[in-house]
């Protein structure tokens, strides 16, 4: 980092930014291996807080890498470099005052543990997507296990290339027991309980 830059505060607080949405910025931050529901429960649990009137912003793996991220790969340094990205524009949103969603399968614990650290106590909350492996390779819905177990896609989270399971995740869910419905209730549940949400 360069010497000559200084920190300006802001004026308005994100505090200030989300109290008129009747909501605390936080991010809800999925990981879990391909297949195993982020985005499908992301995505549910964004509509269901955009009906109530909270003011959300959902970012996910396969769409980041379209654009910001467009330039790194699946080797161990670019998932390190995608998730660091990733976690400073999460920040940037909760900055804004947002309930943010980040979807990512951020294998890496120390990855996970530096996003967290960017968040006051109690605004990060890690959802474990704990559903079993056998389970997201039979869903399989873009066929990449079936490429990766025959050696067409290498470097593949879950085949050969390691996921570390969070040890203190805020909220653990498994899409092979619990319907969509039945995440939703938990997350909403979860987030009224630390008064997040109103
Ligand atoms: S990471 O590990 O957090 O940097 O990955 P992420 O940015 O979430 O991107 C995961 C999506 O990329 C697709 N894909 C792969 N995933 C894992 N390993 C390899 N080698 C790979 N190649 C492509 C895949 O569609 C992932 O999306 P999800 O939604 O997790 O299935």
């Amino acid at each position: 980092m360069s010497n000559n830059i200084v920190w300006h505060e802001h004026k308005v607080t994100r505090a200030e930014r989300a109290e008129p949405k009747n909501q605390r910025p936080c991010l809800l931050w999925f990981t879990g291996l391909s297949g195993s529901g982020k985005s499908t429960i992301a995505n549910a649990l964004d509509v269901a807080l955009y009906q109530r009137g909270y003011h959300t912003f959902l970012l996910d793996g396969d769409n980041v890498r379209h654009g910001l991220n467009r330039d790194l790969g699946f080797s161990d340094s670019d998932r390190v470099e995608n998730i660091r990205r990733v976690g400073e524009v999460s920040k940037l949103f909760a900055d804004a005052g947002l309930i943010v969603l980040s979807a990512f399968i951020s294998p890496f614990a120390s990855d996970r543990r530096l996003v967290r650290n960017l968040f006051p106590e109690g605004e990060f909350i890690e959802v474990f997507m704990n559903t079993p492996i056998e389970t997201c390779e039979q869903r399989d819905p873009k066929g990449l296990y079936q490429k990766a177990r025959a050696g067409q896609i290498k470097d593949f989270t879950g085949i050969d290339s390691p996921y570390e399971i969070p040890e203190h995740p805020e909220v653990v869910l498994d899409t092979s027991a619990q319907n969509v419905d039945d995440c939703i209730e938990q997350l909403i549940q979860y987030l009224q309980d630390r008064k997040l949400i109103l």
